[in-house]
């Protein structure tokens, strides 16, 4: 969406992942505390976004809607005051039906109303839901909220959330600034390894003002192992993914916080060329020994190599599959060792990668010495 909003994915957390429908005023509070003490928001992670279950169980007398009493008393303004302080940006949620999936009141035919006390409140982005929707088709439902937050004269992000039902790669780079491609993700190597596969079918639609959404991360929340975290965190960056954290990140683990933290993957993220990294490769049993790769500015590539199998295994990325002259040198940086490989690499390079981890490697290529010059 050509709102000037976008240029990169979206960083920050939302609380659906952990917290569900256990939200209040205070965590919201703690949680954008815990993002500028533990130097997550200087890395980027900006938006603090409030899901379902802010909003009271009916509208007031006059059609409005209104935070819940006993969950958000001081009430949202307050609420974004607080955050704006902290330099942060408040995130809100509704739905394009007439309930959210929890069953609020959702902003179906009442979206310049709700767009207007969004803006009122100093609200910056908004996720837009799809339960109750009575069956009308996201292009007719999703549009108008587009229209009322632009017309508010807020700078609003707009965040689509159809789950993927309409392929809205094919139509909300005019809608939205984000789309999600997917039903929701759960913290699984399942869910996480299937999500990333349907993302990535909609790679050439990604770009700056736009992005595919394979959903929030599910880094922290305990139900991968810290290799595959790193793997879904990898990958989430590569495919351009918001980095939205879905954790509670008052209270992270060192190895939760170092994977989140990690300033080459978050780089790799918000390149500005924007271009969606994409699978290129995929070998062995079940296909699970995988290459997925990119371009980024300065003529570089990122690599991933992706062990999916169950047991370790040696994954070669060639110049040939990413796209590389063959002629090509390039040195090699690990971005989760932190360390230069090597700095003259020909043809093709490879690894030994553990069962379910991820490698990720950005690929310089060298300065090419002309004629004239020798
Ligand atoms: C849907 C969305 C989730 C979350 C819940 C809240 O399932 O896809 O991301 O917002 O609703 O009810």
């Amino acid at each position: 969406l050509n709102n000037g909003l976008a240029r990169t994915p979206q960083m920050g957390w939302n609380s659906w992942n952990f917290f569900a429908c256990n939200i209040n005023e205070t965590v919201i509070k703690e949680t954008a505390d815990a993002l500028v003490s533990s130097g997550l928001a200087d890395l980027g992670y900006i938006h603090v976004n409030i899901d379902d279950c802010w909003s009271n169980l009916l509208r007031d007398s006059k059609g409005q809607l209104v935070p819940h009493p006993e969950t958000f008393p001081s009430g949202i303004k307050l609420l974004a005051d607080y955050v704006h302080s902290k330099g942060l940006k408040l995130g809100i949620y509704s739905d394009a039906g007439v309930f959210t999936c929890q069953v609020r009141p959702g902003s179906l035919f009442h979206e310049n109303d709700d767009a207007d006390i969004f803006a009122s409140w100093g609200v910056d982005y908004l996720k837009y839901d799809n339960c109750f929707n009575l069956g009308i088709k996201p292009i007719e439902r999703y549009p108008p909220m587009r229209d009322a937050l632009n017309a508010t004269g807020r700078s609003i992000f707009y965040s689509l959330c159809e789950w993927g039902e309409d392929d809205p790669a094919l139509w909300a780079k005019e809608v939205g600034n984000s789309w999600r491609t997917t039903d929701d993700i759960n913290d699984t190597w399942a869910s996480m390894t299937t999500i990333a596969d349907l993302n990535n079918k909609w790679a050439s639609y990604a770009g700056p003002g736009g992005w595919n959404d394979p959903d929030m991360l599910e880094v922290g929340n305990g139900g991968m192992s810290y290799e595959e975290y790193r793997a879904h965190f990898s990958i989430w960056a590569l495919m351009k993914a918001p980095l939205l954290i879905g954790c509670d990140v008052r209270n992270m683990t060192a190895e939760t916080f170092e994977i989140l933290s990690n300033k080459e993957v978050i780089a790799v993220n918000q390149d500005p060329l924007g271009v969606q990294g994409r699978k290129i490769q995929a070998n062995g049993e079940d296909d699970c020994q995988q290459v997925w790769s990119g371009p980024l500015t300065g003529d570089r590539m990122v690599v991933a190599l992706w062990n999916r199998c169950s047991k370790p295994a040696t994954i070669t990325a060639t110049w040939d599959m990413i796209g590389l002259e063959s002629t090509v040198s390039v040195s090699v940086r690990d971005l989760w060792q932190h360390k230069d490989v090597t700095d003259n690499a020909s043809v093709s390079f490879e690894a030994q990668v553990e069962a379910h981890d991820c490698h990720m490697y950005i690929l310089t290529p060298q300065a090419v010495v002309s004629r004239s010059d020798v």
